[in-house]
């Protein structure tokens, strides 16, 4: 019934309305960051086409989309992927919508845990463009859109809080952000706020020119967050919006919603012809943006005012271009006011001619107002402008000591920790959210990263084991994994000085404890209920001495100090101890050196006695001789072998033996 309904309403419809029409309110970044695929199309009318772009680097992807498509200006998108988890899901009115992309999205219900990413792989180090669309339009039919927060490469950048402007929530929103890609792959993660499923319905990610927006002053560690990008006297246009090129994949928004006057004194301009300084690195400016302007019919200044989140710093570009024939120098001039300070004086005649791209920008610190105006007084003649992009300046959060992140990640993978617990992305970041489930993290001593300092994993179910690499984790204080099902042996790796508490119990590891399990800090070793045997570390027995506790009762067969059982004398992790060996071999030298010892002196010591002196000739005599040097050869020659196979087989079987026969 539903269906035949939208199919009635649909004609009704203007095609781009939903995207990108609105702007940031407080709160709340409609633009999501999202990649796009820098060589689109080939625009018809393009009077540039632009030369060789060297970055080639793109993804579509089609979130909730079970297949590759082509849309109508050839972008190929990709069935989902690179996601951590989540179910996809089909917008209540995909007619309504008008690429495929938009009409599916993922969503991560809680049972996938509190945060969720898509993790874009093998990306070389660079500079990104990334663009998300975002729509709820009741996919779930519980009317109630999700409040959630994104972040990308583990900075926080967008922030969606139920409810959603109506528009939004209907037709969907796209964002965009640029950031350097420094450890070879895009994070973006979706973080629940309440428990209604963050959703995502395309992620788009394209390579930029790293030098673009004047990253070299702005900084790689400044994520930049789109809060307008304006084409003045123009409907929106950009990839998947027209078959206009944009090499970055920027969509630009229609001016209209954001002139501060009346608009019945803007006059749009526009021309054919081709506009030089178009399409050059670094940031590629497409030709079309300057081939529209809006002047005005009327004297005044030309106002636009932005919607921002204040005590941010914002990076502001406008573009100009004289597109009239008949201005020149010095009868266009007017003052950049950006909110109410005279910021610079343009004649854009004087400075690149006519028919020529003209771009100026400004960074403004530490906004104190939730508008950004930019205001154009006229000096002589009318001001005029082609466009305005907003970007705020996000400096770029701290991310987990990378180590630590591979330790966290085996930790993952080992422990088989459900995905429940949202194990997804960087271990801490974002600051603003909390880390992993079970986990807790701090900055590092002079606070340029974030460390692992707790893991509380009691009671969670786990089935698997305690990776080795957990000795990456050099800053872990407290590590608490009891009452799991957890099997192996307890690893090496977990003898790291910063370890102070330590709660293994109720599991089923095995095997012995390792010797470097014997932190000068542990005040608390909790190994109880396990499967242990062998010899505990005596160093361990002083976290007692030292005020701290220990339990090691209930274990399949720990000894050591009492009230353990005493260790056997030579018996070891199950088997002969390295003091049992050298006994067993020592003593078998022994008892060797004592029968030979004994042979000798008893026959060949004897025999020389009584008949070495005695006469050669008799015969009798002789044979004894002949009889008792046989039995010492005998012996010899059955007791060495036997003794040597004893210490090969027992006694250093890896070891040979120092002489050979
Ligand atoms: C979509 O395209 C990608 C790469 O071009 C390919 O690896 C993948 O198998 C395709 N997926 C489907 C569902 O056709
Ligand atoms: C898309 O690509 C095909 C073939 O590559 C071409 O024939 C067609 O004109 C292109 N469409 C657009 C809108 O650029
Ligand atoms: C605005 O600043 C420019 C230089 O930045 C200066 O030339 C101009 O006179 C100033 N305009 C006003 C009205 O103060
Ligand atoms: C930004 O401005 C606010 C007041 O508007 C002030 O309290 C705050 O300290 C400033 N922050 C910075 C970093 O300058
Ligand atoms: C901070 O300390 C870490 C080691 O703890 C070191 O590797 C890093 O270089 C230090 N960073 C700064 C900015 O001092
Ligand atoms: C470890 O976790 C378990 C279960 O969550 C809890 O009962 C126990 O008290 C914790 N151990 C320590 C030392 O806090
Ligand atoms: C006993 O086992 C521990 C850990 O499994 C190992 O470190 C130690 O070397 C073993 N001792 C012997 C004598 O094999």
């Amino acid at each position: 019934m539903e269906f035949i309904h939208i199919l009635d309403t649909i004609n009704n419809l203007s095609p781009y309305v939903q995207t990108t029409s609105r702007h940031p309110k407080q709160n709340m970044s409609l633009f999501l960051f999202f990649i796009t695929l820098p060589i689109l199309l080939s625009s018809a009318t393009a009077t540039t086409t632009t030369t060789t772009y060297p970055f080639d680097i793109s993804y579509h992807i089609d979130c909730g989309g079970l297949t590759n498509s082509t849309d109508q200006f050839n972008t190929t998108w990709l069935s989902d992927r690179f996601f951590t988890a989540g179910s996809s899901a089909i917008v209540s009115e995909p007619l309504r919508f008008h690429s495929l992309p938009e009409k599916t999205l993922r969503f991560f219900p809680i049972t996938s845990g509190k945060k969720n990413c898509y993790i874009i792989p093998n990306l070389p180090n660079g500079r990104y463009f990334v663009r998300t669309f975002t729509v709820y339009d009741n996919y779930d039919g519980k009317s109630h859109p999700p409040s959630f927060d994104v972040s990308v490469e583990g900075t926080f950048v967008f922030s969606w809080r139920s409810p959603w402007p109506e528009t939004t929530s209907r037709d969907g929103a796209y964002s965009d952000i640029f950031t350097f890609v420094n450890d070879g792959e895009a994070d973006v993660c979706f973080y629940s706020i309440a428990t209604d499923p963050p959703v995502i319905a395309s992620l788009e990610l394209a390579q930029v020119d790293p030098s673009s927006y004047d990253s070299a002053s702005v900084g790689d560690n400044q994520i930049l967050v789109n809060y307008g990008r304006l084409t003045c006297g123009t409907n929106e246009w950009g990839p998947g919006f027209s078959n206009d090129v944009d090499l970055f994949g920027r969509l630009w928004q229609a001016d209209l919603d954001f002139r501060s006057q009346n608009s019945a004194g803007f006059n749009a301009l526009s021309t054919p012809k081709s506009i030089s300084n178009t399409g050059q690195p670094p940031n590629y400016f497409p030709m079309k943006l300057y081939q529209q302007a809006v002047t005005l019919t009327r004297n005044g200044p030309l106002e636009y005012e932005l919607p921002v989140d204040a005590k941010l710093d914002y990076l502001v570009w406008l573009h100009f271009a004289e597109i009239d024939s008949s201005v020149r120098a010095g009868q266009r001039v007017f003052d950049v006011f950006v909110n109410d300070m005279n910021v610079t004086r343009v004649d854009i005649y004087k400075q690149v001619g006519g028919f020529a791209a003209y771009t100026w920008h400004y960074t403004v610190k530490n906004l104190s107002s939730s508008v950004l105006s930019v205001k154009l007084m006229p000096v002589v003649g009318k001001p005029i402008i082609s466009g305005l992009e907003n970007y705020a300046l996000v400096p770029a959060d701290l991310s987990t000591v990378p180590e630590q992140v591979v330790a966290m990640r085996a930790l993952k993978e080992s422990l088989r920790v459900p995905d429940r617990m949202g194990w997804n992305g960087d271990p801490c970041a974002p600051t603003s959210w909390d880390a992993w489930e079970g986990v807790t993290c701090h900055p590092n001593k002079n606070e340029s990263a974030l460390v692992v300092f707790q893991i509380d994993l009691g009671s969670q179910g786990l089935k698997g084991y305690i990776s080795d690499q957990i000795s990456l984790l050099s800053n872990l204080v407290s590590l608490n994994l009891s009452s799991n099902s957890l099997g192996g042996t307890l690893p090496s790796g977990l003898g790291q000085q910063s370890l102070v508490r330590l709660d293994l119990s109720k599991n089923q590891l095995t095997g012995s404890i390792p010797e470097n399990l014997a932190s000068s800090n542990l005040q608390l070793v909790l190994l109880n209920d396990n499967l242990l045997e062998g010899r505990v570390p005596e160093e361990l027995y002083s976290v007692g001495v030292h005020g701290g506790a220990i339990d090691l009762s209930d274990n399949k067969g720990l000894c050591g100090l009492a009230p353990l059982p005493e260790c056997p004398l030579f018996w070891e992790n199950g088997s002969l101890s390295r003091g049992g060996k050298i006994a067993i071999g020592l003593s078998s030298l022994f008892v060797f050196s004592v029968v030979v010892l004994v042979i000798y002196i008893f026959c060949i010591r004897r025999g020389r006695n009584d008949y070495d002196f005695g006469l050669p000739q008799d015969l009798m005599c002789k044979c004894d001789l002949m009889k008792l040097k046989s039995i010492t050869a005998f012996a010899f020659l059955v007791l060495f072998p036997i003794y040597v196979s004893v210490w090969k087989c027992f006694i250093m079987p890896s070891f040979d033996l120092p002489y050979s026969f």
